[in-house]
């Protein structure tokens, strides 16, 4: 076998692939932590097929997720420039054109690629099978791994270890169990090259495919036979192939087996179909006895083997008869890998002398554990005529079957699984029936695509800022040779950490019993709150949060302790050894719980204007309304980790953590420890996305690794586990308002009351602050004379929540636009009217003391109107919905505006130092982190402007507390600004410094001139600083001060389109116009705008945070079941503008604005347009049109919303859920 990974393609040293550089030159990455597995991902692609299509790309890509991008510019790379040398060009003359006029775009020259770097496929691999036609065996790791190539010498192995596994292409719990040491005997046989597994057969009456046939060999069989095939024969390949295109993606189709598939646990896709269709399944013992057994009668005898020793052959599949028709379908919670949330088979065999319904055989999954036949469906079907009457009939016993069921959101999963019979009924009736305008089901099919309007100063010019020049680092990030923490060698005495946790959400410890795991084999040693030689608590604002638990647990995987191990694997599985006794005490899970049991912060924020209760009670109009946001996890691509190596001298520690936080984590460590900050030193080179949630849970991993390589006083390295890191790290806050509004009868809102509540988690941590700022969000927009926000923070037994991506912005924004939703519906006015009515004029103040000069806002949505052709679509829409009964669409638009800039003066600064050497090169330090969001980029632009040098004489190499000390944490999209005025101080002083030298000789180079100040004596270092003008805000003194230092704006318009009987949806546009003043890279604000509101869609929509209300444990724990946007739910056409000509005081910074939050706030577009659908869907059931949809809105609360006949049905039915939303 030969690996071929992102190192072997290209390199910085040899030059890029044009894959990679593609990437680098389109601005397709950012933390670039996803960028290798995008750049192999496209690699495969174009080694497979010369000529993708934009389908073939999509579908590739489908499979790798990015938190940063937004996947526009990544799949933009391959559609629209061509790698040259690989002739893929996708452009037609036409395109290039069109682009050309849309985009300005300056391209950097590529580096000359040679060809001759291509990686070979290896010439001895090529020309021989004899590897893979020999029987191997493997030992190592405690397992011996056999691969036969044979049935019998299968056989023989299984006689000889009966117990031993069999694995294929181990993308199921397995893989886990062989990682974990969990299989129940060492011996492991892998089939994947049994020569008779491997088979496909097909005969006129059925095909047999092999158990170790992958997904993707199955498919392109399928596809080849196709084509020869009659249509009626074809059901069933048709259906297996829709099955298979949505097994999660390609990288896993080219693995996993259809063996494999229908073994395991489930359940899964295919189960469904080959219940349904009645497959049979052919097996064979270690004794080589054959046994034949339908799918149904081993679904029904429990999923495993009939034998454990038996071994699966082959499944022999029926063909379709002529009077049969076979459908699939499956609905998942994201469209592209993910798995069902319920699927479907039907069999339907026609009584061709009746005409009326032979056989009906209707299977759903993921109802339970495996999947079912709906046997009383086939009772009621048998003979019935092909009229609409069955549909109610079929549908009363489906809830009859089903109800009993012990699964979450039954009512929708039920008011699926009847939609699907209706679909595929429907479908087989109007083919039958030769139906010539036949019903139109699911989702309009489109791809992607999208442009980006900004302007870029004259190439000539000499300023380096104001252009897109692509990340500084792409070129490392994107060949794979860039270093994250996990990629740092490892030190020759280095151990591993990893967490006891609590297994309870609120209890106190009794005993703490490490012995057990301390008796492992390769465990150094045990550390909890005894071992921390300082102080065990830290936190914010107080020091109230302890590093290791003491006598009290508060959430579900606190950190109580740690084991010292030689391996990662040692250490995580000896922590599940260490035993733990609790006492149970109460939980409280939910703002309804804490409001009831008073478990509230006592801080009460209060924003007031005017007198509201006189003008709600003067009011021409109230409406009273509860508007709820979720919980939403980072889900950086990076987990958290953190390195810590002790010194050999005076107590000197060296902490490599991907922080956002340097300063505070070198202050952490040093309180934890109990030594001088000088003492430790703290040095990010980068972070593989941040989004805020490296703030304060960083100071954690770099505080438990600092105990432990003090305690053993050598290196420890702790990386967290996906799972550790979404169970237990801080999210999002969810907010509640309770609001009332008064407003005239033309939309003029005169008060308004907002009590606010934010669940902070089990310690209030910072979500004072996010509630302030969500609060500000809210008032920041509409003049209201009678204004009164208050909130509260609600103390939960959940992980503490924290700063998140626009921090509270986010939900006061959706919050707001959800209000003036409410109003608008209730007085029958326009939603945009509504909202042009009530918005700031220039020059107002608003509530958060900022006087609205230079307020961009209206221009920014009177352009986005008009570039998303606002009223126009609206028609459009109006006229699709008319036409469509399963499918509406709606159109939103939203805005926000953004405070940039901290209320408390002490974070207003910054430090950076600067360092040219004698070869003209200069070394750029400051307080910023970069973790994607093109810092460094732009701090080096900034540099090399003052400097007036070329880029690529400026270098930054990493963040250290060692270079810049007390750093501003990384984050309100404040810190370019920050460290940007830093670095063009301290450029501007050595500037300043060389000016005599430069006066007196003219013409030197810039090299000469630095060796010249060199023997001049003339310090070639300066230390830069900046601090902002002065802002102050108390929220005490309502009108005095100014929050922040200038808003940023944005308008979005959106246009969705769902599936009413699934709740499905899709965008198919969104227009964004953004005020970033005069961009300082417009390609990276572009990139910051996109990613944002992807990442938006995703708080909107699909990522539902759930946790086990008995326990009080997330029930999530990483992208398998946590759905962040993929690929296929970006906007099918997303149009970026940078406001032209954005007026504006020059603001320090080249007359920038910051940008990394804001863009995120305007996904409440998303959720307005989907509202806006869902109403239109519920019009045509005759109810109202102000339906509260909940947020995010996920499939089910979509399809809920929708209404209609079948949600009617299943309204009855009890819900039995055993997680609730976090
Ligand atoms: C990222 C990802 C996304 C996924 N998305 C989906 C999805 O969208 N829909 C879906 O349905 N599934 C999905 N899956 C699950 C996937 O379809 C199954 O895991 C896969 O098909 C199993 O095949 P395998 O070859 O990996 O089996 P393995 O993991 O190798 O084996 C599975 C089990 O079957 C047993 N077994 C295998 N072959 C035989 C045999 N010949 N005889 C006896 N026992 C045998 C093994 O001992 C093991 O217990 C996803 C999995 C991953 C990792
Ligand atoms: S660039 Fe894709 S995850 Fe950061």
């Amino acid at each position: 076998m030969a690996v071929t990974t992102v190192e072997g393609i290209g390199s910085t040293r040899n030059g890029l692939h044009p894959i990679q550089q593609i990437m680098m030159e389109n601005h397709g990455v950012q933390c670039g932590f996803c960028t290798p597995g995008m750049v192999m991902t496209m690699y495969t692609v174009f080694r497979n097929n010369p000529e993708p299509s934009q389908e073939d790309m999509e579908r590739a890509l489908e499979g790798n997720l990015c938190r940063c991008t937004g996947y526009r510019p990544i799949l933009e790379s391959f559609k629209k420039s061509c790698p040259c040398g690989l002739g893929l060009c996708q452009q037609s003359a036409e395109e290039k054109k069109d682009l050309a006029e849309k985009t300005t775009v300056e391209k950097p020259t590529p580096e000359k690629y040679d060809k001759s770097q291509d990686v070979i496929f290896p010439s001895e691999l090529q020309k021989s099978t004899e590897l893979s036609q020999k029987n191997a065996m493997f030992v190592g790791g405690g397992y011996t791994w056999f691969r036969p190539i044979s049935l019998d010498k299968l056989l023989e192995l299984k006689k000889a270890f009966p117990k031993a596994t069999i694995v294929m292409g181990s993308q199921t719990v397995v893989g886990s169990k062989i990682r974990n040491n969990a299989l129940p005997s060492p011996e492991i046989i892998c089939c994947t090259q049994v020569l008779e597994l491997k088979r496909i057969i097909q005969d006129a009456s059925s095909i047999s495919i092999g158990s170790a046939v992958t997904f993707a060999q199955m498919e392109e069989f399928l596809n080849g036979v196709l084509k020869d095939m009659k249509e009626k024969e074809c059901n069933i390949f048709s259906a297996l192939l829709e099955g298979l295109r949505w097994v999660g993606a390609d990288q896993l189709r080219n693995v996993a087996t259809f063996g494999g598939h229908l073994m395991s646990v489930g359940p899964h896709d295919l189960q469904t179909l080959m219940l349904a269709v009645g497959a049979e399944l052919n097996f064979i013992s270690a004794q080589k006895v054959e046994k034949k057994i339908t799918y149904e009668r081993f679904v029904e005898n429990g999923i495993h083997a009939p034998d454990s020793s038996d071994v699966l052959v082959s499944v022999c599949i029926p063909l379709t008869k002529q009077n049969e028709y076979v459908l699939y379908t499956k609905q998942p919670f994201r469209r592209g890998m993910d798995y069902a949330i319920v699927n479907a088979g039907m069999l339907l065999k026609v009584d061709d002398k009746k005409g009326t319904i032979d056989t009906l055989r209707f299977c759903a999954g993921n109802i339970e554990s495996k999947p079912c036949s709906l046997q009383k469906v086939s009772n009621l079907a048998k003979g019935r005529a092909f009229d609409d009457k069955l549909i109610p009939d079929v549908c009363d016993v489906i809830i009859d079957e089903l109800k009993g069921c012990k699964s979450d959101s039954l009512k929708y999963k039920i008011s699926l699984v009847c939609g699907f019979f209706y679909k595929m009924y429907k479908q087989i009736v109007e083919t039958i029936q030769s139906t010539k305008e036949k019903t139109e089901f699911g989702l309009t099919p489109s791809l992607s695509t999208g442009a980006q309007y900004y302007d870029v100063p004259n190439p000539e010019a000499k300023e380096i800022v104001w252009k897109p020049i692509p990340h500084a680092a792409a070129k490392s990030l994107a060949s794979g040779e860039a270093v994250f923490i996990d990629d740092m060698p490892k030190y020759a005495n280095e151990l591993s950490l990893w967490f006891v946790t609590s297994t309870k959400a609120h209890a106190n410890i009794l005993s703490i019993d490490p012995s057990a795991a301390l008796a492992v084999p390769g465990v150094v040693d045990y550390v909890d709150y005894r071992d921390v030689p300082g102080s065990n608590m830290y936190g914010p604002m107080v020091h109230d949060i302890p590093l290791f638990a003491e006598k009290e647990v508060s959430f579900h995987g606190q950190p109580i302790a740690g084991i010292i191990a030689e391996t990662r694997e040692i250490a995580r599985s000896a922590a599940r050894l260490v035993k733990v006794e609790y006492e149970d005490l109460p939980l409280i899970l939910t703002i309804d719980e804490a409001i009831e049991k008073n478990s509230l912060d006592e801080y009460v924020a209060s924003h007031v204007s005017g007198d509201v209760d006189k003008g709600l009670a003067e009011a021409e109009m109230t409406l009273e309304g509860v508007i709820e946001t979720g919980a939403q996890e980072h889900l950086y691509m990076e987990p958290i980790s953190a390195l810590v190596v002790p010194k050999r001298e005076d107590k000197e520690m060296e902490v490599f953590v991907n922080t956002q936080e340097s300063a505070n984590c070198q202050k952490d460590v040093g309180h934890f420890l109990g030594i001088p900050f000088n003492r430790v030193s703290v040095r990010v080179k980068r972070v593989g996305g941040g989004f805020g949630g490296k703030a304060l849970d960083t100071v954690e991993a770099s505080g438990v690794a600092a105990v432990a390589a003090w305690k053993v006083n050598r290196p420890v390295r702790l990386i967290y586990t996906r799972s550790y890191d979404v169970k237990t790290t801080s999210k999002r806050h969810p907010f509640r308002a309770v609001y009332k509004a008064g407003y005239t009868e033309d939309g003029k809102v005169t008060a308004l009351s907002i009590d606010l509540f934010a669940n902070a988690g089990w310690n209030n941590g910072i979500s004072t602050f996010v509630l302030e700022l969500g609060m500000l969000a809210m008032e920041g927009t509409f003049d209201i004379p009678n204004y009164r926000g208050t909130g509260r923070t609600c103390l939960t037994n959940l992980p503490s929540n924290g700063a998140f991506r626009g921090f509270g912005a986010p939900q006061g924004t959706f919050i707001i636009h959800s209000i003036f939703y409410d109003i608008a519906k209730k007085t029958g006015l326009s939603f945009n009217k509504i909202r042009e009515m009530n918005i700031y004029k220039e020059g107002d103040r608003n509530i958060n003391g900022m006087v609205l000069k230079h307020f961009n806002l209206p221009i920014c949505w009177e352009d986005c109107k008009t570039q998303s052709k606002f009223e126009e679509v609206s028609k459009e829409i109006e006229e699709f919905n008319s036409k469509n009964k399963y499918r509406k669409r709606g159109i939103a638009m939203s805005s926000c505006v953004f405070s940039i800039g901290y209320p408390f003066l002490f974070m207003c600064q910054a430090g950076a130092l600067v360092n040219i050497y004698l070869d003209g090169s200069v070394l750029v330090t400051h307080g910023g982190i970069e973790m994607g969001q093109g810092l460094f980029t732009k701090m080096i632009q900034v540099a090399a402007t003052v400097l007036e040098i070329p880029i690529e004489k400026v270098y930054i190499s990493e963040t250290s507390t060692v270079t810049v000390p007390n750093a501003t944490e990384t984050g309100g999209s404040f810190v370019a600004d920050l460290n940007g005025g830093a670095v063009m101080n301290a450029c501007q002083i050595l500037k300043d410094r060389l000016q005599p030298l430069r006066d007196a000789m003219p013409e030197a180079s810039w090299e000469q001139l630095v060796q010249a100040a060199y023997f001049s004596r003339i310090s070639l270092s300066a230390s830069g600083f900046y601090k902002s003008r002065e802002i102050g805000y108390d929220p005490k003194k309502q009108g005095e001060g100014e929050y922040c230092l200038y808003n940023s704006y944005g308008a979005a318009s959106t246009v969705v389109e769902i599936d009413c009987l699934t709740g499905e949806h899709q965008i198919l546009r969104a227009d964004i116009v953004f005020d970033v003043g005069k961009s300082l890279n417009p390609a990276i604000d572009v990139g910051q705008i996109e990613g944002g509101f992807v990442q938006g869609v995703g708080l909107m929509t699909t990522e539902k945070l759930t946790i086990n209300k008995s326990t009080g444990e997330l029930t999530l724990y990483g992208p398998g079941n946590y759905k962040v946007p993929g690929i296929k739910n970006i906007p099918k056409e997303f149009n970026v503008t940078l406001l032209k000509d954005a007026k504006g005081e020059r603001r320090p910074l080249y007359s920038s604005k910051g940008i990394g939050e804001p863009p995120l706030l305007l996904a409440a577009s998303v959720h307005l347009a989907l509202r806006e659908a869902v109403n239109a869907a519920r019009k045509d059931h005759g109810l109202s049109d102000n339906y509260q949809l909940e947020c995010p809105a996920t499939p089910e609360i979509i399809r809920m919303g929708c209404d209609g006949p079948i949600v009617k049905k299943v309204d009855g039915i009890k819900e039995n859920n055993q997680s609730i939303k976090f």
